[in-house]
């Protein structure tokens, strides 16, 4: 159960079974970096993904960096669990699952306790939350910034199949804007949305302004165009078409139109934007494209894997401010399961790794395969990499010329489960294997295999 503590005079504050007694900082683990984009050598400004709990990452980059920006989109504690769907094949992503709403807001308060921890001063936190929790989130937040910090709720309203209730359709969610600090101080870009139509056909597209040459105010004109009216807190923004170029498959995706008018309104080009609940990666995505640096964190290898294609395609198409590190911070797990193979094979003079199936296997449980021919030992870099699409399709199996003589050539092949393998593949071992796990199916492809009508 929930209640309220009222102090005569203070605030009110949630109670409930479980609650952490201080907000506690806790102490940092320690975090080593494993992986890098190859433009990540290059561009001092790298991004980061983390991974491992978002708890503990928070705790370990306390004094290492501050954001400009943090935006936290945590499951909504709908008690549901949500599967990466590609082509015909399911994964389970994550849970978000809960012994009760006392362990939900546990855990939400000491990760709102740690995000502000590793705000600037003039920083912004913008939690992303519905119905389920957003009426106790709400008094986390005022508990832990301050109700003074208070900026925005916005209501982002969105469209989609309407499904049958007894209720008004379920069609917006909330995020809660506050600052580190009270004030005006925080980074601010003016947004515009269109004129309403009344507005128009009174005023015409030109700015309006207080007239006061009569000695009383008065509507007047200027020649300019309006840019339209200062944006207000619901944001009409359509989530992701199930055939969106944008669409990774990752379940609860957020359209990178959403989360470019928060990184735009409230951050610089060359500011640090955190997203400590990353997913598939879009605050991070809308970053790079916007000049921003990130850092990502994420405690699900399903995340992980599709943040990791996700920049290396922007990257491959010259983003350079896509480059990224992985750090990881505690284990993650991986998945067991039969073989893939990868073999060096001559062709055109020079020497190749060829991904191949082995031991009766097949290929179609690999999702993406990545190679580092120098690879120093400690950190793999993804010097050339090769994923399927959202369908399951375009993976190439063999891949560069090994041209960099006498090093040693490190495959990593990743499964639908996001977990990677490593392979040697050096002068010293000319064919290696990795653990893949098979293609997991569908439920209805499950079901049609057992003959079961679906
Ligand atoms: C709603 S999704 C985020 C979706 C993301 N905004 C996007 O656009 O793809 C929530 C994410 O939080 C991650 N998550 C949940 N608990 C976590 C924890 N303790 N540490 C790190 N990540 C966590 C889940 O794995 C999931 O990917």
């Amino acid at each position: 159960m929930v209640r309220f503590a009222v102090e005569a005079g203070g605030a009110p504050t949630l109670i409930w079974e479980g609650r952490p007694r201080a907000a506690p900082l806790g102490v940092a683990a320690e975090m080593v970096v494993s992986e890098r984009s190859a433009g990540a050598l290059r561009h001092t400004g790298a991004g980061m993904v983390c991974a491992g709990d978002n708890l503990a990452v928070m705790r370990a980059l306390r004094g290492k960096v501050e954001a400009d920006l943090i935006y936290l989109d945590p499951p909504f504690a709908t008690g549901d669990e949500f599967v990466l769907q590609r082509g015909e094949r399911e994964t389970v992503a994550y849970r978000d699952r809960w012994t009760g709403i006392g362990s939900y807001l546990s855990a939400m308060f000491e990760r709102l306790v740690a995000a502000r921890a590793l705000l600037k001063p003039n920083g912004s936190l913008f939690l992303h939350c519905d119905w389920h929790a957003s009426h106790w989130l709400r008094c986390l937040l005022d508990e832990v910034f301050g109700a003074g910090c208070f900026k925005n709720e916005i209501v982002w309203r969105y469209r989609r199949w309407p499904a049958k209730t007894r209720v008004f359709q379920r069609m917006h969610d909330v995020i809660f804007w506050y600052g580190r600090s009270e004030g005006d101080g925080h980074s601010f870009e003016t947004m515009y949305e269109p004129l309403a139509a009344s507005t128009l056909a009174t005023f015409g597209t030109r700015k309006q302004v207080a007239d006061f040459s009569s000695g009383r105010r008065k509507p007047g004109q200027l020649e300019v165009e309006t840019p339209g009216a200062p944006m207000s807190d619901v944001w009409d923004v359509g989530i992701l078409a199930p055939i969106s170029r944008e669409r990774s498959g990752y379940p609860t995706q957020k359209p990178e139109a959403l989360l470019r008018r928060i990184v735009e309104t409230v951050t610089r080009p060359g500011d640090l934007v955190a997203d400590f609940f990353c997913g598939s990666g879009t605050t991070l995505a809308v970053a790079a494209k916007s000049g921003r640096r990130f850092i990502g964190c994420d405690a699900s290898p399903v995340a992980l894997h599709t943040t990791t294609k996700r920049l290396l395609a922007l990257e491959s198409e010259g983003l350079a401010g896509a480059a990224f590190e992985v750090a990881r911070c505690g284990h993650v797990e991986a998945g067991p399961g039969p073989l893939a193979e990868v073999a060096l094979v001559p062709r055109g003079g020079a020497m190749h790794a060829e991904l191949r199936a082995s031991r009766g296997g097949d290929l179609e449980g690999v999702d993406a395969w990545s190679v580092d021919d120098a690879f120093d030992g400690k950190v793999f870099v993804h010097r050339w990499s090769s994923s399927r699409g959202r369908r399951g399709e375009g993976m190439e199996t063999l891949g560069p010329a090994l041209a960099r003589g006498g090093a040693r050539a490190v495959v990593r092949v990743a499964g639908a489960d996001g977990a990677w393998r490593e392979i040697a593949v050096g002068r010293d071992a000319q064919v290696g294997a990795a653990k893949v796990p098979p293609a997991p199916r569908s439920a209805a492809r499950r079901k049609r295999a057992a003959g079961v009508a679906c």
